[in-house]
């Protein structure tokens, strides 16, 4: 039996300013400690409603932690430089086509006349999917040369939006969406607090919330000085090199409770064959240790 031990340590904010004036950026030293005797036996299980409802309340702790803050797109630059690499690469990239693509997808309730918003849809890889499984799509991202390419690939059957996750998404009413699918944008983004309170603002009750990330495991090195607890700015080394953030579990489960959600399934995604037979010599490796998280929250009716 895997007994999970979750306890809330602290909560440390960090009001700064900025560019566009009071920015609270929130760095959270959250350690949680809940007992929980589910299961994980296969590390592509979907696990449905990981944490009940008690721990909701639990995690419930603090009203700041809901406070608007805008914070800077650290990673819009070097988007806007990457656009037609990106644009290239993705599609056919084992990691992306072979294993977050496929795992995400898995997640997304039928789509078939809703409203969906793509958030951070690069250069539209969720956009077409959604739209070519009967959704409509309002799709943003902070980057104008990646909404370039996402408008002209989807030929006037999206409406696109430039938006920072990490502020305010002022161009949608609430209630607007019946889901919100966003594949490895959240990474770029440090508090969580602010995108999924609007998210929870702009989804109908009982609206789903898919996303895919970077696993907390990923990169994080047991055996080394990093501090797991610490939400971290690293940087991916590209060319040029891409600025994200790694968190802990808490740092990824704790926000989205808190701004109203219940989490619904929870998959590591592992590699297909596809991905065995275009990286063998990677197949070992990722079979065995997790790369990306994909989850499905659902917004609470109340
Ligand atoms: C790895 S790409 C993923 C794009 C697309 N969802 C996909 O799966 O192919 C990350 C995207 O997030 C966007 N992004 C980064 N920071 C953002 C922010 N603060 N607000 C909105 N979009 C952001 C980037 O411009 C980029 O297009």
């Amino acid at each position: 039996m895997c007994v999970r031990l979750i306890y809330i340590q602290v909560c440390l904010f960090d009001l700064a300013t900025s560019t566009h004036g009071l920015c609270g950026t929130i760095r959270i030293t959250q350690r949680i400690e809940i007992a929980c005797n589910r299961l994980n036996p296969a590390q592509n299980q979907v696990i449905p409603d990981i944490v009940p409802d008690p721990i909701s309340i639990l995690l419930n702790t603090s009203k700041e932690t809901n406070m608007t803050t805008e914070e800077e797109p650290i990673a819009k630059d070097a988007y806007d430089k990457l656009a037609d690499t990106y644009a290239q690469d993705v599609e056919n990239s084992a990691y992306n086509a072979h294993l977050e693509f496929p795992g995400t997808t898995a997640l997304i309730p039928d789509v078939d006349g809703k409203q969906i918003l793509d958030a951070g849809c690069g250069n539209g890889r969720y956009t077409e999917w959604l739209l070519d499984h009967g959704g409509e799509v309002v799709a943003i991202d902070v980057s104008t040369e990646m909404l370039t390419r996402a408008t002209e690939r989807s030929d006037g059957q999206a409406e696109f939006h430039q938006a920072n996750l990490g502020a305010p998404l002022d161009f949608a009413t609430a209630d607007e969406f019946d889901g919100i699918v966003s594949g490895l944008a959240l990474d770029y983004v440090q508090n969580w607090h602010q995108p999924f309170t609007e998210f929870a603002r702009l989804l109908k009750p009982g609206g789903f919330f898919v996303f895919s990330v970077i696993h907390p495991l990923d990169e994080y090195n047991i055996d080394g000085d990093m501090n797991y607890f610490e939400i971290e700015q690293k940087t991916k080394d590209w060319e040029p090199p891409v600025p994200y953030y790694r968190r802990p579990f808490s740092a990824v489960l704790s926000p989205l409770l808190e701004a109203g959600f219940r989490i619904d399934a929870i998959t590591e995604p592992q590699p297909t064959d596809a991905f065995k037979e275009q990286r063998p010599e990677r197949f070992e490796k990722e079979s065995k240790q997790p790369v990306f998280l994909c989850l499905r929250a659902v917004r609470r009716e109340s």
